[in-house]
């Protein structure tokens, strides 16, 4: 890890674990980029300033050469209006109405470590092993001053990027654009990966040609929503899970984002990622200052499941600040699925009875415990027990942990219900546009979170009630997506900063709530998996994935979501069967390995169970607190390529130490008994010089056998069949290794038959 200027070609060198990353000032003062790819010595070469491309008819600034134009190199940070035709960064309207912005370079520090960012999230390294490049940029038009940040981390590929303007001037300016991060590429032979889904099929994985032109990828919902996510991948064609370089952008924000991908028509490439311009504009007046959310970015040229695994533990490492990212989870009972609205005190401490019988550890009270909720019509806001269903809270809590269980909590504090006091007593506390129309969506309206008196009051009432109670779990969810973003208490001129300014007001809210309550277990929620995102790992180690908990749909979700994030990030549970979304039929052991390969927990009515279903519960929970700690710390290995689009589908993970495995093998529908299929399942990850025993049969074989000749699996055709493996290294092989056996070329007929 490190940072440098250097001086005699003015430029910056950024140096992470395997990538080096180069910036220059160039003629016109602007910054350009040099190189961003695996490690490259300071070579003149590098920086030569006399070979510029010269193209008819792009503009360049006056006095200068047209090689200078802006519409040709490759730049860090771009303006408007200036003759970069691109997609640009930063847009600054004046007090004269002009938008023309143009960025020069002015001055510039290295500081050790990694400073936060105020008001949103942000990844940090402890003990400061990290080295920061602040470059101080200037507006043209206005003097408006930018600076650009850039974090490299000990033992990390990621770098963290962000933009702050400070309005050094006099006069009032209107940041009308911002991105994050802008990535320039001399030439763009790349393949665009993303996740989209929607509600119940979150984050499945897109991989497309880029063709010339733009792409977006961004949500106008307030949230970054479950039908983008806002992170993409840059990948060289056919890339695969073990080979090909990827670039990698991710945003820490939770609200609307915008990233664009344009291949210009001689094929360079720019990618940029950062606030929805659609929804946003910012007024700073002379003295203020805003900050842009952080962006991360990566380079990784060993195929996408090492990318994915640098991203896994970026984030756990620098992001996840929550004590329960080093501990196991305790074994959740969520009451959704097994009650709904329709409980009172007795169902629910039966339910916990029955849940710590089989070895769960904590029962989350989902929605209907408070105001006058039976169903979703009402009550949003009023956060007190409804004493028709429970006497009070503490004491319920009480008897729940007499039953030698931890008590959680659903609250979705964002959101407010038209039928509730809180709405008959402040209705100008939601987003709306006075005496206009507006949108309800699940009944329910938004709180304006913008407002300080609002993040103040959902402050005072989420804080009585953690008060009220023993309560080491909440789930924090949010059911819809804003609408008429419009606030009252802003004047006209402000409108523009609402949408932003609401999530400012989440994230502070989140901020004081753990500030208050440390030790706190949050999960957040959206309508299931609606926000799952980075900026919510600062505050949230696991959010919920999906509302859909049938295993079979899980495979996508959670495998496309592990393109980035951790899988102990993702919230899972094993539900009834048939499931409740799709009344599919799904044995135990798929449902048990997706809930596994998450935060592993329970959403079903244990009395429901038969004595031998109660005996699978106890065991699976045996499997999970056998595997938690592999789990949480191992190396996730995505066995093929299609992000579980397949009707086979495989993955697991690896010990650092590489001496225990475990892997899922899933087949979604059924082949017909006599088609006689055979699936070759190859290991990754695993150490070829170490010798396993597979415990299932306790036989020994090589690790280079596992992962080259793999198994050979016959007549593995039934509908949700699931197969787990479970390796323990018994032996290191230090000589007589066979060349043979370790080539990568083994054709795939070759899997030595096992099952
Ligand atoms: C959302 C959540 C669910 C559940 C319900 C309760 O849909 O995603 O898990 O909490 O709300 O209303």
């Amino acid at each position: 890890m490190n940072v440098e200027f250097l001086a005699d070609w003015k430029a910056f060198r950024l140096e992470t674990e395997h990538s080096v990353y180069l910036m220059q000032i160039g003629k016109a003062g602007d910054l350009r980029h040099v190189y961003y790819g695996p490690p490259v010595a300071r070579d003149h070469a590098l920086f030569d300033l006399s070979s510029r491309i010269e193209r008819a008819f792009s503009p360049y600034p006056e006095g200068l050469s047209p090689a200078e134009s802006p519409d040709l190199a490759p730049l860090e940070i771009s303006g408007f209006g200036c003759g970069d035709y691109r997609n640009g960064a930063v847009t600054f309207e004046k007090e004269n109405g002009n938008c023309a912005t143009s960025l020069v370079y002015d001055s510039h520090r290295i500081v050790s470590g990694k400073p936060s960012l105020p008001g949103l999230p942000a990844s940090f390294a402890e003990n400061g092993a990290a080295r920061t490049l602040e470059i101080r940029m200037r507006d043209l038009f206005s003097g408006v001053r930018v600076v650009l940040s850039y974090s490299v981390f000990g033992n990390s590929d990621l770098i963290a990027r962000s933009i702050r303007v400070e309005n050094t001037t006099k006069q009032r300016i209107v940041i009308r654009k911002l991105m994050s991060a802008q990535l320039d590429f001399h030439t763009g032979n790349f393949e665009l990966l993303s996740l989209h889904g929607h509600w119940g099929n979150e984050r499945n994985f897109v991989r497309r040609k880029l063709e010339r032109g733009a792409t977006v990828i961004r949500s106008l919902r307030g949230m970054s929503g479950s039908h983008s996510t806002p992170a993409f991948a840059l990948a060289s064609p056919g890339t695969s899970e073990e080979n090909g370089e990827v670039y990698g952008v991710m945003l820490l924000y939770s609200g609307s984002f915008h990233a664009e991908i344009e291949l210009d028509p001689y094929f360079s490439l720019r990618a940029a990622i950062g606030l929805e311009p659609e929804n946003f504009f910012w007024n700073l007046d002379p003295g203020e200052s805003f900050q842009a959310p952080e962006a991360l970015i990566l380079y990784s040229n060993r195929g996408l499941g090492e990318f994915s695994r640098s991203c896994h533990r970026f984030l756990r490492d620098h992001l996840i600040r929550s004590p329960w990212k080093n501990r196991r989870i305790p074994v959740l009972l969520n009451s959704w699925e097994a009650l709904y609205f329709d409980f009172n005190e007795s169902d629910l401490l039966r339910t916990a009875r029955e849940a710590a019988a089989l070895g769960m550890e904590l029962f989350v009270l989902d929605d209907g415990w408070f105001g006058k909720r039976n169903d979703a019509r009402s009550s949003l806001g009023d956060w007190r027990v409804n004493p028709e269903k429970i006497r009070d809270l503490g004491s319920l809590s009480r008897r729940i942990h007499e039953e030698k269980m931890m008590f959680g909590l659903w609250i979705e504090p964002e959101m407010i219900s038209v039928d509730s006091d809180l709405y008959r007593q402040h209705p100008d506390w939601v987003l709306q546009v006075p005496g206009a129309p507006r949108s309800l969506c699940r009944d329910q309206l938004v709180l304006d979170l913008a407002r300080a008196e609002v993040v103040d009051f959902l402050f005072e009432s989420i804080s009585s009630l953690l008060h009220s109670a023993r309560i080491e779990y909440v789930k924090w969810d949010c059911n819809r997506n804003l609408t008429e973003v419009f606030s009252s208490a802003y004047p006209a001129r402000r409108q523009g900063e609402i949408c932003h300014r609401y999530m400012l007001g989440v994230y502070e809210l989140l901020e004081r709530i753990l500030a208050a309550f440390p030790g706190l277990l949050l999960e957040s929620c959206s309508g299931g998996g609606g926000r799952f995102d980075a900026g919510m790992l600062y505050y949230s180690p696991q959010i919920w994935c999906s509302d859909n908990t049938d295993a079979v749909s899980r495979i996508p979700i959670q495998l496309g979501t592990s393109l980035f994030y951790p899988v102990s990030s993702m919230g899972a549970h094993v539900a009834a069967s048939p499931n409740h979304q799709t009344r599919r039929e799904i044995p135990w052991e798929l449902r048990g390995a997706l809930a596994l390969s998450g935060s592993f927990g329970y959403e079903l009515d244990p009395s429901h169970l038969s004595p031998e279903e109660k005996r699978t519960v106890r065991a699976q929970i045996v499997c999970f607190r056998k595997y938690a700690e592999l789990i949480r710390c191992g190396n996730f290995q995505r066995l093929d390529e299609t992000f579980g689009a397949n009707d086979i589908a495989a993955w697991g993970w690896v010990a650092e130490n590489q001496d225990e495995a475990l892997f899922f093998l899933v087949r979604k529908t059924a082949l017909p008994w006599w088609y006689g299929p055979r699936t070759v399942l190859r290991f990754r990850g695993l150490n070829p010089d170490k010798e396993y025993c597979l415990e299932s049969s306790g036989e020994i074989i090589h690790g280079s056998t596992l992962m080259n000749a793999g198994f050979l699996l016959l007549n593995f055709g039934w509908e949700c069949e699931c197969k787990s493996f479970y390796f323990r290294a018994v032996r290191e092989i230090s000589s007589g290794k066979n060349a043979a056996l370790l080539s990568p070329e083994v054709p795939t007929s070759a899997g030595i038959r096992r099952m």
